[in-house]
Formats: structure tokens, C-alpha cells, sequence
């Protein structure tokens, strides 16, 4: 199964950096698969842990792929390293191996410590359209404009059914940026 989340991590200044993933879980362990280049890679290289944080909050994952990444933080408990305020729940990981490849290295992970902090309240549709149009707006320069422009129509029927003032926010965010940057191409 893969579960979507924000991993946060740090490089070895203690600066941090979060980035939207799709961790693969497996058994007990947990997969984080970056592309290169990936600051999320290099840190986690650099120190070996990572936060893989569990938020029902899209804005955290709208804000990392337009330019809104000041979310509050707080230090973790067991690792060097923070977890999002906004996090239900949380996990502290550390790297136990590593498979080398030059588009998608896979980083084992094992849990060090986990934390519940608030209760999961229910899946909610327009998330899953902020979600999906996040990655369609990280592929934006790959796919055939014909292709974003159905699958965000798609999109907005769960989110004009089911959004509240945050999907609302992050969905602006995502589609602004989307018509920005086909917009841009169309220019090129
Ligand atoms: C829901 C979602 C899941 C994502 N999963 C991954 C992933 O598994 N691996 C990856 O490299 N990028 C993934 N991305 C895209 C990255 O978050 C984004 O490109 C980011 O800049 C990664 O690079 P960084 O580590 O340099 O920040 C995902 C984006 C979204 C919206």
C-alpha cells in the first residue's frame, strides 16, 4: 500500500525540509522512494532519519509545490529532526538499507518512535482532489494539456461537493498554478 504524507527531514545545518511522498509500506517497513535530484535524498543521506508525517491538512501538500512551505513545526521526540503541527499522527524513521538507482533510490526505513496526536475524522472526496491535482501539477510539463484540463474537471465535482475553507485554499493554490504554468508553455 502506499499512503500519502509529508516527510520532513533535515540536512546535517539542521535546515529543514518538507516534501510531499508516497510512502510505500511493506510488512514493518516503510519505503520512501525520492526521484532525483531530491533535497528530501540528500538529507536523508546526509543524517539517516526522516518524519513521515500523517496530516489531513492539503494545504501542507498544495503549499510544498507552490511556494507555501511556512507550516508550524514542533522538535521530535526520539530523533534529530521535527514533525509537522498539523500531523494527526507521526513517525520518527531511520534508514536501515538502501537500494541504489539513478531515477528512484529506495530507502528502507524502520520506526523508531511514533506518536498519535488527534483522531482521523473520516475520508473527505475534495481531498483527494487536491491530492490528485498536486501530482497533476508536479507533472504539468509531461502531460498532454487535454489530459490536465479533463481530469481537473473530473476533480472539481468531488471538491465543489465536499470542500471546506482549507481544500478551498489549497485547491486555488494547485489550479493557479497549474493555468500558470500551461500558460507559460503555451508562450515557449
Ligand atoms: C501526493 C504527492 C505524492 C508525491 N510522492 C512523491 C514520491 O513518492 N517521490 C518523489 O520523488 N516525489 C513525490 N512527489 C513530488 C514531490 O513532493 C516534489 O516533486 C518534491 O519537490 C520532491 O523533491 P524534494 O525532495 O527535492 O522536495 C509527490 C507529490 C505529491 C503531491
Amino acid at each position: 500500500m502506499i499512503q500519502e504524507t509529508i516527510v520532513t527531514t533535515q540536512n546535517s545545518a539542521g535546515k529543514t525540509h518538507l516534501a510531499p511522498m508516497g510512502i510505500h509500506v511493506k510488512n514493518n517497513e516503510f519505503i520512501i522512494l525520492p526521484f532525483r535530484p531530491s533535497t528530501t535524498l540528500d538529507n536523508l543521506l546526509d543524517t539517516g532519519t526522516a518524519v513521515i508525517n500523517y496530516t489531513d491538512d492539503v494545504r501542507i501538500f498544495a503549499g510544498c509545490l507552490t511556494g507555501h512551505r511556512e507550516w508550524p513545526l514542533s522538535p521530535a521526540e526520539k530523533i534529530s529532526g521535527v514533525y509537522l503541527q498539523a500531523a494527526l499522527a507521526h513517525c520518527e524513521v531511520e534508514i536501515t538499507r538502501i537500494e541504489e538507482d539513478p531515477i528512484r533510490p529506495k530507502l528502507f526505513c524502520k520506526t523508531v518512535h511514533q506518536v498519535q496526536h488527534s483522531p482521523f475524522t473520516g475520508f473527505n472526496r475534495a481531498q483527494f482532489s487536491v491530492l490528485e491535482a498536486a501530482i497533476l501539477l508536479s507533472r504539468v510539463n509531461h502531460l498532454p494539456i487535454e489530459k490536465i484540463e479533463s481530469e481537473l474537471n473530473y476533480l472539481s465535482i468531488g471538491f465543489e461537493k465536499t470542500a471546506g475553507p482549507r481544500e478551498q485554499e489549497a485547491w486555488q493554490w494547485v489550479t493557479n498554478a497549474i493555468q500558470e504554468q500551461l500558460h507559460k508553455a503555451d508562450k515557449s
